[in-house]
């Protein structure tokens, strides 16, 4: 039998199945949390790390991602406060220098509630603008659809980038499953295309 916990969510009493994530309590109990990388139904990965949250835990507290941190029992849980905007802050900021111009309109207005500044770090980081935020979204919803991934991450650090994988594209679905998650629209302005043309191919370096 699954265990009820009881923690503490912005100084209200809260009761969550053991093994949920601070973020599913937190909505229960009408907490906002924004999520990037999150879609209920697909596994946790932890990327844009937008929902940060601060726990406190035997007297010490920390910054967690609330989409993948588990409830526990006594947790205090702090879900906004002037701390947690400056961190989401800089992720949106952040993101921003390889999203581009292009930003979806949910970026955008995250953006204007934690008043980010967009073009912060573009100027000092000349780095490529992709319209990516390797939030992965769209591997997982691949490989639930196709119960494989037909794209995936390839390279490392700011090489890093979603690729189609050649050897596999013979067994996309054409479903589009992965068109509307994108939270900057990177693959959907790509345009309806059974192997995605404008995504870098490989033939290594899958990881
Ligand atoms: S939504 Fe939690 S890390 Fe992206």
């Amino acid at each position: 039998m699954v265990r009820t916990v009881v923690l503490n969510i912005d100084d209200k009493e809260v009761r969550a199945k053991e093994g949920i994530s601070i973020l599913d309590a937190a909505r229960k109990s009408s907490a906002d949390i924004p999520t990037l990388c999150h879609e209920n139904g697909l596994d946790p990965y932890g990327a844009c790390r937008i929902c940060s949250v601060e726990i406190e835990k035997k007297g010490r507290t920390k910054i967690v991602a609330a989409c993948c941190y588990p409830v526990e029992e006594g947790l205090k849980v702090r879900t906004k406060s002037p701390k947690i905007d400056k961190i989401r802050k800089t992720i949106i900021e952040l993101a921003a220098i390889t999203a581009g111009e292009g930003l979806s309109g949910e970026m955008r207005l995250l953006a204007s509630k934690y008043s980010a500044d967009l073009s912060r770090f573009r100027s000092r980081v000349p780095t490529e603008s992709t319209k990516c935020i390797l939030c992965g979204l769209c591997i997982r919803r691949c490989i639930e659809a196709n119960w494989d991934s037909i794209i995936g991450f390839a390279g490392r650090g700011v090489n890093r980038r979603v690729v189609l994988f050649p050897d596999r594209s013979g067994i996309c679905s054409i479903c589009n499953y992965c068109y509307d998650v994108c939270p900057t629209g990177r693959i959907s302005s790509i345009g309806p295309s059974p192997h995605f043309p404008n995504i870098d191919n490989v033939t290594a370096g899958r990881e």
